[in-house]
């Protein structure tokens, strides 16, 4: 059975832009704002206020204060991200960050403010000045409809919600456009553009036991890859401390900012033996493995899911909770039956982050000419071998800005392209008839669900040689079983079987890539901790990784790391 369309469907923008979330939007608002005509498209495959960006609790890491300094803040997220940053493009990213704090105040995100009106700053993690500019613990929400509202008085910005990615056009190492699949009538659509922006957020779903939306699943990590660009740093993925246990839901760092405790089960704070300085507010490698020790070794409490640390809050009282972390409290009682004004907070470590991504420089611009790349889905690389709280979004508000203003320059020197016929036919029969018209006897959900088993189990926290390789050699059987997926519904519109098939396919990918760059990776440095090599090697690997799709499989290369004035030395909290 054949399932081609008859005639394709065609849209032509100079700049489309892939992926609605905080990088997203903001890259589309800087283009508007700098030009009227260049025709924008911003696609999604979710609607822009339902982003995984609107999870962001805690907030977004700025020098607002005086006593603060651009070097500081440089300086704990080079000693954050283990020297494996570019420094260079950390000493940007400071100083770029209190601008769009600023620029969001003024287009109305209600930051949450000192009694005299200041904007207010909490600590975090790995911060040596309380520099976290919050919005309670809802920062994402509001910095997402910050944008949406400004989004909408452009009209050079259409947007597309609920359209699928399903693949990057490239002619002579040059981006001519994208395909995706429009969810409501199930049409795979091509949209022709001068220059892409890839948005589209981590690669978090490949684990089970995570803070990310189910709609994380690295697409655009994927597509990139499958078209011959290198995914850097691939190994580094970020377990946040406080995932609320059995959910996985974010318990905001915020909860320790605004001074919570982690306790274990003879009600000792536990952080004290591993960071005596920091205490909770060490960096989130150092508390997740301190946490998952005191797990491992016994003093976890016993829960009806296993072992959890608690999050103490109590002595914080109603009146702070209720004004800091609202949201925290809201969901540890629908998602717990737990009232942290009362009582602890179940948690434990929980996949949060992606470090790694598509290559790029600190333009946002990825080696094929055209294609830039900004927020989670790329590395930069700011954040290294471990984010800092707090990083994050502040990252998506600068390298959105940084990739929509090169992507319009960009455009503004090019013409269109245009994209042979062949080319759309090719992915159209690839998706409709090699996918959804297959008769196998797998399912895809299994295949997910084995997965995620294999990434918490042998990817998680502490990894070794043994567990790794295991990963590797189920990853790679997954994915020959993928071959033999069937699809059950054979509709084409709102086809959620099908994408979710589709998005299992590009997890398999960056899981293989993920554990193959973990296993070739002896040493440990930030969220990479290997039992059997328990140290950092600066000299043999202060590198990042780049991972290449080829014929033969995953080729990894290596790439020397910008030092610019920061000496490694080791990291003590
Ligand atoms: O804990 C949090 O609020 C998370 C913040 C972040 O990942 O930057």
């Amino acid at each position: 059975m054949s399932f081609h369309n008859v005639f394709a469907v065609l849209m032509k923008f100079d700049v489309v832009i892939v992926g609605a979330g905080l990088a997203g939007m903001r890259a589309a608002i800087a283009i508007a704002e700098k030009n009227s005509r260049v025709s924008i498209a911003i696609i999604a495959k979710t609607y822009p206020i339902r982003c995984h960006s609107v999870c962001a609790e805690g907030g977004t890491a700025a020098v607002l204060d005086e006593n603060d300094s651009f070097d500081l803040h440089a300086w704990d997220t080079i000693k954050g991200s283990d020297f494996l940053a570019d420094q260079d493009a950390v000493e940007f990213f400071v100083r770029e960050c209190p601008k769009e704090i600023l620029t969001l105040d003024a287009w109305g995100c209600p930051w949450s403010r000192t009694p005299d009106g200041r904007i207010a700053q909490r600590p975090f993690g790995g911060h040596s000045f309380n520099r976290t500019v919050f919005a309670m613990d809802r920062t994402g929400f509001h910095e997402v409809h910050t944008l949406y509202e400004r989004m909408l008085m452009f009209p050079n910005i259409e947007r597309f919600n609920e359209f699928f990615l399903t693949n990057l056009i490239v002619e002579d190492n040059t981006v001519k456009g994208v395909t995706a699949i429009d969810l409501k009538t199930g049409e795979l659509v091509l949209f022709e553009a001068k220059a892409v922006i890839l948005a589209t957020g981590g690669a978090g779903r490949i684990y089970g036991f995570t803070t990310y939306s189910h709609t994380v699943t690295g697409d655009g990590m994927a597509v990139a890859y499958r078209c011959g660009v290198p995914l850097k740093d691939m190994e580094f993925f970020q377990f946040h401390p406080t995932g609320l246990v059995p959910s996985g839901i974010l318990m905001t760092e915020a909860c320790r900012g605004e001074g919570g405790y982690l306790l274990n089960k003879n009600g000792e704070r536990f952080m004290k033996k591993y960071a005596p300085e920091r205490m909770e507010l060490a960096p989130r490698d150092v508390v997740a493995r301190a946490m998952w020790r005191e797990i491992i070794e016994g003093r976890g409490l016993e829960g009806d899911y296993g072992p959890y640390i608690a999050l103490d809050l109590t002595h914080l009282g109603e009146e702070k909770i209720e004004e800091r972390l609202p949201l925290i409290r809201e969901t540890a009682m629908k998602f717990a039956g737990i009232d942290p004004v009362e009582e602890p907070i179940p948690v434990k470590p929980v996949a949060h982050y992606t470090m790694g991504g598509i290559h790029t420089n600190v333009n946002c611009e990825t080696p094929i000419k055209g294609l830039f790349a900004c927020g989670e889905v790329a590395c930069i690389s700011i954040h290294g071998a471990n984010r800092l709280g707090s990083n994050s979004t502040a990252e998506c508000l600068v390298f959105g800005r940084v990739a929509g203003e090169r992507a319009l320059e960009y455009v503004l020197k090019r013409d269109f392209k245009s994209v042979s016929r062949k080319e759309f036919e090719r992915e159209e029969s690839r998706i409709f008839d090699e996918l959804l018209g297959r008769s196998g006897d797998e399912s895809p959900y299994a295949i997910k669900r084995e997965l995620n088993e294999t990434m918490d189990k042998n990817l998680w926290i502490f990894r070794e040689e043994k567990g790794m390789k295991e990963a590797v050699k189920k990853i790679r059987e997954l994915k020959e079983r993928y071959k033999n997926v069937e699809i059950v519904d054979k509709h084409r519109g709102f086809n959620t079987d099908l994408i979710q098939t589709l998005e299992i396919g590009y997890m398999l990918d960056l899981a293989e890539v993920v554990a193959i760059c973990a296993l070739l990776r002896k040493e440990s440095r930030g969220a990479h901790y290997r039992l059997d090599y328990p140290k950092r090697d600066d000299e043999n690997w202060l590198k990042h990784s780049l991972a290449y799709k080829t014929a033969d499989g995953v080729k990894v290369d290596y790439l020397p790391v910008t030092i610019t004035k920061w000496k490694p030395t080791e990291r003590r909290y």
